[in-house]
């Protein structure tokens, strides 16, 4: 039987604009198995992104409960949920947020450093391989502003997978990139290599990839 690793218990999230306060996300359960390749859809505005940071602990709940491994990711210290995230979790941002200063190598790069499992130059190394294996090692050296959207979000995928992490949160990854179209077996190949991935879109086209699939 697959392993439940994380498990959110009845999470809500309300943010207060203006003095009034929105309820974005109302009560929910949500299982996620060692293994598994879940996929959250729903419209834009639906609270995708706001689940995501929920769930991985980038944000907190408002309400309820997000255990990891039986630990609770809403009352956990700030301190070790940055060492969470850097050890156990993976993200690609909607937004990528890349480091607009560094080349895409350096970007990569860096996320392998702040982990400290590996010497320097293992982490060269496995930073050119993903790199080679996302088609951005022409645009290595190029800082993020010198690259299209694609390529971007190509080093995001590399920079995110690079300490292969136990579960890897990704928003719309595909936002820029066709992945169906462009990467029929590179991504795959990589993300299933990981022990889990939540992926939260609105393009049906890769639900093609996930185990699971739930629509809001
Ligand atoms: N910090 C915030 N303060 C106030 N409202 C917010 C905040 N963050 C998100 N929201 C609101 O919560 C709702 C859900 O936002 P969210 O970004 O989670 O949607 P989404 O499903 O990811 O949308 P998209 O598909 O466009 O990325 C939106 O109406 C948004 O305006
Ligand atoms: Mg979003």
């Amino acid at each position: 039987m697959k392993k439940c690793i994380l498990s959110a218990k009845g999470i809500s999230k309300s943010f207060v604009h203006n003095g009034r306060q929105t309820h974005i996300l109302s009560h929910i359960d949500l299982d996620l198995y060692e293994g598994d390749f879940t996929v959250i859809m729903g419209a834009s505005g639906s609270g995708k992104s706001t689940l995501l940071y929920a769930l991985s602990g980038m944000d907190k709940a408002t309400a309820g409960q997000v255990l990891y491994h039986e630990k609770d990711l809403v009352s956990m210290r700030e301190k070790e949920l940055t060492r969470l995230r850097c050890t156990d979790f993976g993200f690609i941002f909607q937004q990528m947020h890349l480091v607009s200063n560094l080349s895409l190598f350096e970007n990569v790069a860096v996320s392998g450093y702040l982990n400290k499992k590996k010497t320097a130059s293992e982490i060269k190394q496995k930073a050119e391989e993903l790199l080679d294996k996302m088609n951005a090692a022409h645009v290595k050296n190029h800082l993020p502003s010198q690259v299209s959207g694609g390529e971007q979000q190509r080093c995001a995928i590399a920079r995110a997978v690079i300490n292969m992490p136990r579960m890897l949160f990704a928003d719309e990854p595909t936002g820029s990139v066709e992945l169906v179209q462009h990467y029929p077996k590179e991504i795959p190949v990589i993300l299933f290599s990981l022990s889990i991935l939540i992926s939260l879109i609105t393009d049906r086209h890769n639900v093609r990839f996930s185990s699971r699939v739930s629509v809001s």
